[in-house]
């Protein structure tokens, strides 16, 4: 396989009722190895249920419908949506590893750091000694760059600040040394100082091991930070795709144009200097044409019509919007 990560035609569905609810619609997404890979979208665009997909951790009764998600795993290439439980347990964790916004999610409130770093450890390497599992978590700490290492080893969750326990979570996601690492909205909970920190903090470990990342956030300055290619997600699908450059130098969905102007600054004080009007059209909820068609400011007659498809409008830039395609959505 060229990539690590190839997502085709990736469709999710919930029920209402007896009633079959799209939430996520023909998703296509490659994950080149050794890359940073963007996904951004406001919130319910679909971003989270990618991600629990490729891990196959979507919570009853959301499924997926269809689609493919290949893996090139160490083993030789997989389908991750035909992996039996177990299967997908031996890949999570040890290839693929996952960090979410709240780091209380995934740290359990009544065991130390050691026990949990030592559970994620000795879960794929059953026969290590303890000491050599003091040794790996104390240099995971040190990688991170937690003070006191030794003193945070023998510390509760609760003994600790926010941008600890994040940076605790990413040393437990990557002592296993996975080849993708996905990162659920990393940081959304943490301030902006510690949070361009953990995010320098990715970049340099992507850099020392190797791992390809798929970063989900709803800031574009987040994206700008850390992500070499990116997808813009509304309404379960995709609108845009791109290099970071090309997107931001030549943004072409009036979507990703509102999502620029919101953008807080990173570093500085956070300011909200804009927010596009209207909501994201709930899944299923979806008007037959343009689904952003609601809130943007071009809006033209065809727009409500007929869905615009998923076009190039130079080589490795993809848009999904009338203004620079005619192509309909089949
Ligand atoms: N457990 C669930 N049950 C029903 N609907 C869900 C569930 N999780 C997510 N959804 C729906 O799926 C859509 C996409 O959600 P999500 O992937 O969480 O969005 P994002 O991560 O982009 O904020 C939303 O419409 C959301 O309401
Ligand atoms: S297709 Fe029409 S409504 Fe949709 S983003 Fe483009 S201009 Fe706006
Ligand atoms: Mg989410």
């Amino acid at each position: 396989m060229e990539n690590l990560l190839e997502i085709r035609n990736l469709k999710i569905t919930t029920l209402r009722g007896k009633q079959s609810v799209r939430l996520l619609d023909k998703v296509d997404l490659n994950i080149a190895k050794k890359r940073s890979f963007g996904i951004v979208g406001e919130s319910g665009c679909g971003k989270s249920i990618t991600a629990n997909a490729i891990l196959g951790l979507l919570p009853y009764p959301l499924r997926v419908a269809e689609g493919s998600i290949r893996y090139d795993s160490k083993a030789g290439e997989r389908e991750l949506l035909q992996l039996s439980k177990k299967e997908l347990r031996e890949v999570r964790g040890q290839e693929i590893s996952m960090i979410f916004q709240e780091p209380m999610t995934s740290l359990d409130p009544i065991f130390t750091v050691e026990m949990q770093m030592y559970e994620a450890l000795s879960f794929h390497h059953p026969g290590l000694a303890r000491g050599e599992m003091r040794d790996r978590a104390l240099e995971m700490l040190r990688r991170v760059n937690i003070p006191r290492p030794e003193q945070t080893l023998t510390s509760y969750p609760h003994q600790l600040s926010g941008g600890q326990l994040q940076r605790i979570m990413i040393a437990i996601a990557l002592i296993n040394d996975p080849r993708l690492l996905l990162a659920d909205e990393p940081t959304t909970a943490l301030d902006v100082t510690i949070q361009a920190q953990i995010l320098r903090l990715m970049n340099d470990l992507k850099e020392q091991n190797d791992t390809s990342i798929i970063m989900i956030t709803h800031d574009l300055g987040v994206i700008a930070e850390t992500c070499e290619e990116v997808a813009v997600f509304y309404a379960g699908q995709v609108v845009e795709q791109a290099n970071v450059v090309e997107l931001f130098g030549q943004t072409a969905h009036p979507y990703t144009l509102g999502l620029l102007r919101a953008v807080t600054s990173l570093g500085g004080e956070s300011r909200k200097l804009y927010t596009i009007p209207g909501i994201v059209p709930p899944g299923g909820q979806w008007a037959q044409g343009c689904r952003f068609a609601d809130r943007c400011e071009k809006c033209m007659e065809k727009c409500r019509q007929a869905m615009p498809a998923l076009t190039e409008v130079v080589p490795g830039h993809l848009c999904r919007c009338f203004l620079h395609s005619e192509e309909v959505e089949q």
